[in-house]
């Protein structure tokens, strides 16, 4: 092999390696295929090799063959149940080698082939039609067998035999409408399961003799006891349940579905009694007649618990103390009659037993264990959905159970007002479930002293009193489904843990809640119709910064309900700036905002002199205005100068070393009289007709102007009519300022545009120059025809 082939070995080598593992990986994912109720009349061929659990049940499959099953490796539970099988060879689960869930209850078996599936924990065979029980020899070798479904009209002790040896869990055996023609009734006898549940058939009275007590069952479920025809008083039946007096292994029996009278109920119980059976449970029972004055023996008994479930009374019109007298006496823990009808229950004669005491879904009054001081070991008692109506009745029946930790009247329609009197709860009470009744504000003067935990959800309270006393050891309070508009303090309960207060009308929660409540442990305060506004922020906050998990739903319970444009907003969402929350703050800002601008005003005013500067903004733009005003052409064609300027020879320093560099610059031209002075004009000649030729006359104003210039203008002013035009033509700039005094009381032009202000002052900080020459050139500035100078 040379070096480049082992190198592309080696590399395939590598790739199958990483083939394998994926296909092992995929191998580990569960695949669950649910084709139920659709109509199906075959298994379905488009299935995964990958496919583990199948359910084709309540299909119209009448057909099981290996290529159905072949091309599913990895399947672990099968579900066909509610089809129309008929045959099964087991043998087509012969590549199922993982299966270990069969179910084919509720079709139409008749028959089977036999076929050793060893793997099998779970076969469902029940509520099928053989006539004898589907157990094969091959059955033996499943050892794993924790389930056995089974049917059959005729039962016989050898055919049970295979599978004797074998510790199953729990068989389920149906009995087909047409069992009991030929009975063995020690058929059971082989039958090793721990429990046992036997379905006798449906449309036929009890008239079996099949003995149970054989099997070594400990728990046994007889389904379906109809026996409502025998004037004996359902001799069979009780026969059947007497027998399990010799068996000292059986602890808990379940009746379901039973059809007899009061007296056989009585009966059974009678019998029941003195069985080694702890647990006894009767539910789905229909009954009819009278029970007539029985003695009933309580003694020797290892009855613990018995319940009694969904009692339908054909007539309920009888006298129904006989059997309260019997039920209240009993010497059990444990005793649940639920969904019965019941009316009344007495108070047991002597101190009883009774530990959990479950009367649900009753009719039961007020009037129930009223003045009762024998149920002294009661423990938990419930009393939910029945007719109770006063709460001070229920707190006074309790007042003798002194063992009474736990009471459940919720789903009743209690009601308190505080003239009803003083309630007398028991002291033991520890939790109190008072939820889904008519219960108000006043209930919090209606509690018992040192109940931790009480359910009040879904009332009518609108206010937890914040005096409310007496709950110092109050852990859980449900106030949920109520009409609360506000978050209760801890102060008066110091112990509160959780608090459930969703579906109220809570709308501005106080964030002193958390400061208040420090041992929370979990609140749930979501679904209430929170108000988005300032007052919310706060509260907002705090919840934030409560440790994850103690806010319960949060944050998907808590939701904006108003404004009408936040409704819908989560609170984590919703946000709002802390200045428009808070007054205070924003007349603060608004305050300090004022006043810092009115100081940069200040500053400015002062330090950069800016009226000055408005002041040569507003002339700029008075120039433009100006300007655009004059008919350009006309001025074009007879001006030869853009301005004339005429200053005090004092001055004449100023004007040669700022003034003209500076607005010369731009090809301005400039009439000075001296400089342009036509020979044989007089001075007053020249400057007239310097002014002529000059757009503008620029006159540098000083004191030593106005003393020694003016007088040469007023005069040619005053003739000319210039100043009355308007003084458009006239820039007045004032070098330094004039004391009013100083101007001669004849010259009124002067005065007058002195105190118009209309001049251009002269700043004496540099920084102001720029903008003074700008202005003045803007002022000046037009466009001349050009002309050779004279
Ligand atoms: C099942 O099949 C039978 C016979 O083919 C038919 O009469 C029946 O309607 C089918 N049932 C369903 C639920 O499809
Ligand atoms: C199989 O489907 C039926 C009908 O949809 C359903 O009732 C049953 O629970 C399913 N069984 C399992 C194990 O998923
Ligand atoms: C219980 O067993 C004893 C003796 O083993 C027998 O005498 C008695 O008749 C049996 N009782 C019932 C109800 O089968
Ligand atoms: C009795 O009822 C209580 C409360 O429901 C339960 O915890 C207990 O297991 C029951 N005991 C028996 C013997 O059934
Ligand atoms: C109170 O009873 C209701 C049913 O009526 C139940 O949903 C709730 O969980 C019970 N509360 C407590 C604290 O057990």
């Amino acid at each position: 092999m040379t070096e480049t082939n082992f190198t592309i070995f080696h590399f395939v080598i590598t790739f199958m390696l990483i083939l394998e593992i994926k296909i092992q990986l995929s191998d580990g994912s569960e695949s669950v295929v649910d084709r139920s109720k659709r109509g199906l009349i075959h298994v379905p061929k488009d299935l995964s090799l990958k496919t583990t659990v199948l359910n084709i049940s309540h299909n119209n499959i009448s057909e099981l063959r290996t290529s159905d099953t072949l091309s599913l490796p990895k399947l672990k539970i099968l579900i066909i149940s509610h089809n129309r099988i008929q045959y099964l060879d087991i043998s087509v689960f012969k590549f199922n080698e993982e299966l270990e869930y069969l179910d084919l209850s509720n079709n139409k078996l008749k028959k089977i082939s036999c076929h050793p599936a060893v793997n099998l924990k779970h076969l469902d065979f029940s509520f099928n039609a053989f006539d004898a029980l589907p157990i094969c020899k091959e059955f033996g070798t499943m050892s794993q067998l924790e389930f056995l479904g089974l049917s059959a009209t005729q039962l016989q002790k050898s055919s049970m035999l295979p599978i004797a040896h074998l510790h199953i869990n729990k068989v389920l055996l149906v009995l087909g409408d047409l069992y009991g023609e030929k009975e063995d009734p020690e058929s059971l006898q082989e039958l090793n399961t721990e429990s046992l549940h036997i379905v006798f058939p449906t449309r036929k009275e009890f008239h079996f003799m099949l003995d149970v007590s054989v099997s070594t069952a400990v728990s046994l479920e007889l389904s379906n006891i109809k026996c409502v025809l025998d004037d004996n008083g359902c001799s069979y039946f009780l026969n059947v349940l007497s027998k399990l007096q010799n068996n000292s292994r059986l602890s808990s029996l379940t009746l379901n579905n039973i059809e007899t009278t009061w007296h056989s109920v009585v009966m059974m119980l009678q019998l029941v009694w003195h069985t080694s059976i702890e647990y006894f449970s009767i539910s789905n029972v229909k009954l009819q007649g009278e029970l007539t004055d029985t003695n009933f023996d309580y003694s020797d008994t290892s009855l613990k618990a018995l319940s009694i479930h969904q009692v339908a009374n054909d007539a309920f019109t009888f006298e129904q103390g006989n059997i309260y007298r019997i039920f209240s006496n009993m010497n059990i823990q444990n005793f649940t009659v639920s969904g019965a009808h019941m009316l009344h229950m007495l108070c047991p004669l002597q101190n009883s037993p009774f530990l959990h005491l479950d009367f649900s879904n009753n009719l039961l009054t007020d009037t129930v264990f009223n003045n009762c001081g024998t149920l002294v070991r009661l423990e938990t008692f419930s009393l939910q959905v029945n007719q109770l109506k006063k709460l001070v009745n229920i707190a006074h029946m309790t007042k003798e159970m002194k063992s009474l930790q736990q009471l459940d009247v919720s789903q009743n329609s209690l009601s308190y007002d505080e003239s009803e009197g003083y309630c007398s709860w028991t002291i033991s009470l520890l939790s109190l479930n008072m939820s889904s009744n008519r219960l108000t504000d006043s209930v919090f003067s209606c509690l018992p002293f040192r109940v931790r935990v009480l359910d009040l959800h879904n009332n009518r309270i609108m206010r937890i009193p914040e005096d409310v006393t007496g709950l110092e050891d109050l852990q859980e309070l449900n106030v949920a489904f109520n009409s609360l508009a506000h978050l209760p303090g801890c102060g008066t309960l110091g112990s509160l843990s959780v608090l459930i207060i969703d579906y109220n009308s809570i709308s501005n929660p106080s964030a002193h809640f958390f400061e208040s409540c420090q041992k929370m442990r979990s609140i749930n305060a979501g679904h209430n119709p929170f108000q988005c506004t300032c007052e919310l922020r706060e509260f907002i906050q705090r919840i934030g910064q409560v440790s994850s998990g103690v806010v319960e739903g949060w944050p998907d319970s808590y939701k904006c309900d108003y404004p009408e444009s936040y409704k819908g907003t989560l609170l984590k969402d919703f946000h709002v700036s802390p200045l428009t929350c808070n007054t205070a703050l924003l007349i603060v800002t608004i305050g300090v905002t004022g006043l810092a601008l009115a100081v940069t005003l200040t500053v400015l005013c002062i330090c950069l002199d800016l009226p000055w500067y408005l002041r040569m903004v507003c002339q700029w733009t008075q120039t433009r205005r100006r300007a655009r005003n004059i008919p350009l052409d006309k001025l074009q064609r007879t001006l030869q100068f853009h301005a004339f300027i005429s200053y005090s020879e004092h001055d004449s320093a100023w004007v040669k070393s700022e003034l003209l560099p500076n607005i010369e610059k731009e090809d301005i031209r400039i009439c000075l009289h001296e400089r342009n002075f036509v020979p044989g004009k007089s001075i007053v000649e020249n400057i007239i007709n310097c002014i002529e030729k000059s757009y503008k006359s620029i006159f540098v104003l000083s004191p030593n102007f106005v003393q020694s210039e003016w007088c040469h203008y007023e005069l040619y002013f005053a003739h000319h009519n210039l100043f009355h035009e308007g003084s458009g033509n006239l820039i007045l700039i004032l070098l330094e300022p004039i004391p009013k005094y100083s101007i001669p009381s004849s010259y009124h032009k002067l005065k007058t545009l002195m105190a118009q202000r209309t001049y251009l002052e002269w700043p004496k900080e540099k920084n102001k120059h720029a903008l003074f020459w700008a202005n003045l050139r803007a002022s000046i500035c037009i466009k001349l025809m050009e002309r050779s100078e004279e």
